[in-house]
């Protein structure tokens, strides 16, 4: 039985990656981070859509049973252009399971931050709006969140300050959930839920995508029944901080890794 297929712009895929392997303990995961060509977030729809074709064939090319699309911006921008018929196979992205989440956990305002390209597509608002009609939404960018977790500065002073900068807007609406829709950010969620206050509920998809990868498998009588193979780690750029931080978001030190080139 094949792996499941599983791509970010670079590490904060590694969270939903982590889900799937805590809620699907038999399946292997073959991962791409496609860090040569992060972020994702700052770029336009035709580029982000090109970059997830390459990707998902990649994934494909290796022989994966289904593709989860561990990127906010590749979900919003990308994925209601990849039609699963054109694949052959499930093909799941990250932002309706957390608008699902995050609409049901809402008592009347949801912010939600997330890239620059996420916001503007306005993905996020749609979702939450179709799952909570009278829910309203307020949604911030914060571009720089994503070098600082590639950097590896969660706890630094200055990663804060930008917290603080970024959230002020929705403190003062008085928002009673947060969306965390990039995958990166949940390796903030320490930082993020300190500058918002104990009474603001977080979302971040990750777990709900793990629920909604092991429904459609299962549906589909595609899940493993024991572990065959280690999941398997790629990216495109040859950079020790991915390796150290995929090392550190996983919670284990021997990886199976490996450069390659998608483009
Ligand atoms: N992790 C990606 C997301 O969920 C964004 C990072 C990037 O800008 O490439 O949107």
């Amino acid at each position: 039985m094949s792996a499941i297929g599983v791509f970010d712009s670079g590490v904060g895929g590694l969270t939903v990656a982590a889900a799937l392997e805590r809620r699907l303990p038999a399946e292997s995961i073959l991962y791409l981070g496609d860090t040569a060509r992060l972020p994702y977030g700052t770029k336009s729809a035709a580029t982000v859509s090109r970059y997830t074709r390459r990707n998902v064939s990649f994934l494909l090319e290796r022989g994966v049973k289904a593709v989860v699309v561990a990127c906010n911006t590749a979900s919003a921008l990308a994925l209601p252009y990849l039609h699963p018929d054109e694949w052959g196979v499930p093909v799941c992205g990250v932002i309706e399971p957390g608008a699902e989440q995050a609409a049901r956990a809402s008592r009347g305002r949801v912010g939600v931050i997330a890239t620059e390209s996420t916001v503007h597509s306005g993905a996020y608002a749609e979702a939450i709006h179709r799952h909570g009609a009278g829910l309203e939404v307020r949604s911030v960018a914060c571009p720089l969140f994503v070098s600082l977790v590639e950097e590896g500065w969660q706890d630094d002073p200055i990663t804060a300050e930008v917290a603080r900068r970024y959230l002020a807007p929705l403190r003062e609406e008085g928002v009673d959930t947060l969306v965390l829709g990039c995958t990166h950010y949940p390796l903030l969620r320490p930082l993020l839920q300190e500058t918002m206050g104990p009474g603001v509920a977080l979302i971040d998809s990750a777990e709900a995508v793990a629920a909604e990868v092991a429904a459609v498998l299962g549906g589909l009588g595609l899940l493993a029944a024991e572990r065959r193979e280690e999941s398997h780690f790629c990216f495109t750029d040859d950079n020790v901080r991915f390796q150290r931080l995929a090392r550190a978001i996983l919670g284990r030190e021997d990886l199976s890794l490996e450069l390659v080139d998608v483009s």
